[in-house]
């Protein structure tokens, strides 16, 4: 290796160690080198990033490269945030009062103050999504307990900061719809019911779950909850139809409060009026109830309802998508696009 090597692009300004003292492999990049259109570290991905609401900035920036967090943001290296994700569907954003509620329960449930009221939460949403200039996307909202160090107390921090982020939604494999789904349960400890109710930033166990999907080649896991009942999925609820035709979903104690889930039983009325359940239940499911049962369903906000047609290798029901989940899927088509009680519209309505 030559003199050259030492470079004082590799020395910080501020350092006091002399260039020629130690060997530098790493360069100190320029404002314009991270930036650039060509910047190496821009992935494919992030074509579907479509705009970014940021309290840090005030305002909103649609180039992914832009689309970033100050470190020092205790959501980054804590974890200490909570987020909602909804979904935009013909320029709608579906149920999102709804989101808004939770985020603010989970903000009480861990002593966060929001930066701003829900109502003008709500409005930079909107306005996010539409510079985003898509009808139909997924928004992710982050509250974050705000930047000012790398202690972990939240007193250090100046003020919780909103973030807002508008992405392509992501498409749901067909079959998972036609053929259904294959699930086992999970064997990672599950997250004490205090902190499942809050819809923090805390998602590794979520992840693992999501990693011991993979392992097993199923397409789901399912906790358990500390008594051994059936939990959730890492990011979905799950609810069984007994053979007595009552759909059963587990109590909120030691789970997220799902809105899908609830929306589901809104929509199951329709249902029960017409005879094809004899009603819904919030109980404990043990996994017996769950092999015995006639089907299985996840809920959650992107697919709203899928059918679990195997679990722990064991066949539900007829091993095929049933019934009830045929039916709730059409619920859910006809809520999502003619429901105006829960419609927010983005873009200027037509009459
Ligand atoms: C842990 C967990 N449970 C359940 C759900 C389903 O909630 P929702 O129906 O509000 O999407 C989610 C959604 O992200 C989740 O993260």
């Amino acid at each position: 290796m030559g003199e050259e090597h030492f470079h004082f692009k590799g020395i910080h300004k501020n350092s006091d160690v002399k260039e020629r003292e130690i060997v530098m492999s790493l360069n100190v990049l320029s404002r314009n080198e991270i930036f650039s259109e060509e910047s190496k570290w821009r992935d494919p991905g992030r074509s579907e990033y479509l705009a970014m609401y940021s309290g840090v900035f005030g305002g909103v920036v649609t180039d992914p490269a832009l689309m970033v967090i100050p470190i020092d943001d205790h959501i980054v290296h804590r974890g200490d945030g909570i987020f909602e994700a909804c979904k935009c569907v013909n320029g709608y954003i579906y149920n999102f009062d709804a989101h808004l509620s939770r985020l603010q329960r989970s903000a009480e449930l861990i002593s966060m103050e929001l930066p701003f009221d829900l109502s003008h939460i709500k409005q930079i949403v909107i306005e996010t999504v539409a510079i985003a200039g898509i009808k139909d996307c997924t928004l992710r909202i982050f509250i974050s307990r705000g930047i000012g160090g790398f202690n972990c107390e939240p007193k250090e921090c100046y003020k919780s900061n909103l973030y807002v982020v508008v992405i392509k939604t992501a498409t749901i494999p067909p079959h998972f719809y036609t053929k259904g789904i294959s699930a086992v349960t999970s064997r990672i400890p599950p997250k004490p019911p205090f902190f499942a109710q809050v819809k923090s930033c805390n998602y590794l166990p979520n992840a693992l779950v999501e990693m011991e999907a993979e392992r097993n080649k199923v397409d789901f896991t399912i906790m358990l909850d500390q008594q051994g009942y059936l939990a959730e999925a890492a990011t979905k609820s799950v609810a069984i139809v007994s053979k007595q035709k009552v759909l059963i979903y587990p109590k909120f104690d030691n789970i997220l409060r799902g809105i899908t889930i609830l929306r589901a039983v809104e929509l199951a009325k329709d249902l029960i009026e017409k005879g094809d359940l004899k009603g819904t239940s919030c109980t404990d499911i043990s996994q017996e109830e769950a092999y015995n049962s006639s089907e299985m369903l996840l809920f959650s906000t992107t697919p709203n309802v899928l059918p679990i047609v195997k679990y722990d290798g064991k066949r539900i029901g007829a091993g095929k998508p049933g019934p009830i989940f045929h039916q709730l899927w059409e619920l859910f088509q006809k809520d999502i696009r003619e429901n105006k009680k829960i419609l927010t519209p983005v873009f200027k309505e037509r009459n």
